[in-house]
């Protein structure tokens, strides 16, 4: 059977039939976005080689040099309630396609939804949807190959590629990235590309007893001090809505839905 077929038999997704690739574009989440208000297919994939104008979340730029990160965005349609937990599964998603591309690693998700290798950010994840309309792009930026004096001095957060080597200790072991890195090339775009698509199939729709299991085992924020403007605490996890729970001085607990903080670590 062909695999599309077979997968939308399981109410999954196959992302990537069809893929456009750009060698330079604005950024692809506004590609994908056009297709999307144009009517493209559930599936379709944008990626480029360079991004002129990179989106980041809450208004945030996002640079990476040509060619050395996988800049990739997909439309899901129709959106429904198997989807609400996107902002979770694509993370996870995205963990299991960076293990598949680099032997040998363990990427961790932190909250809302970034992706994290030994503490530092491997990936970020932008996601603009249009409930009314039924569709919603997934975008997503993974380092492969940037080196660690091409990543913006003022990032907010460290940054680490999948594939490029630094010398420097990384997150609390002192291990460096070439003792975990594998000798030779990064993956050619392409086949980043397909990675990742296989996996966000996998994860769009999973049941969210599945995406929530599977974020409470890779939660990087777990038992960490977090603040954000009207508080802070320490992280305990995730409720079933995808909030953030904190454990609060004095007692409690409270619940931070992504789109009200911004946390600070
Ligand atoms: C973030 O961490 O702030 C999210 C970054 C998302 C960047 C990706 S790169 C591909 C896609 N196109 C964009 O303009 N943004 C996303």
């Amino acid at each position: 059977m062909h695999p599309k077929r077979q997968s939308q038999q399981r109410g999954g997704v196959v992302f990537g039939v069809p893929h456009r690739h750009y060698r330079v574009t604005d950024s692809t989440n506004s590609r994908a976005r056009e297709l999307a208000e144009d009517g493209a297919l559930g599936g379709t994939v944008v990626t480029a080689r360079e991004q002129t104008a990179g989106r980041g979340r809450l208004g945030r730029v996002w640079t990476a040099p040509e060619g050395k990160a996988l800049l990739y965005s997909a439309i899901l349609r129709p959106l429904d309630e198997r989807h609400l937990l996107l902002p979770l599964s694509v993370p996870l998603a995205v963990c299991a396609a960076a293990e598949e591309l680099c032997d040998g690693i363990e990427c961790t998700v932190k909250w809302p939804n970034d992706v994290w290798l030994e503490q530092r950010k491997l990936a970020g994840i932008l996601i603009e949807a249009k409930p009314q309309d039924g569709w919603a792009v997934i975008g997503i930026g993974l380092n492969l190959s940037i080196a660690p004096e091409e990543f913006p001095a003022d990032l907010r957060q460290p940054a680490v590629s999948l594939f490029a080597a630094t010398t420097e200790p990384r997150g609390g072991s002192r291990r460096s990235l070439p003792a975990v890195a594998p000798p030779g090339p990064p993956p050619r775009l392409a086949t980043a590309a397909k990675v990742l698509s296989s996996h966000l199939g996998r994860w769009v729709s999973a049941p969210h007893d599945d995406v929530l299991a599977e974020w409470r085992r890779r939660d990087g924020l777990l038992g960490r001090e977090v603040a954000w403007e009207e508080g802070s605490g320490i992280a305990d996890g995730i409720d079933e809505r995808g909030n953030l729970v904190v454990a609060v001085p004095g007692g409690g607990r409270v619940s931070l839905g992504a789109g009200e903080v911004q946390l600070r670590l």
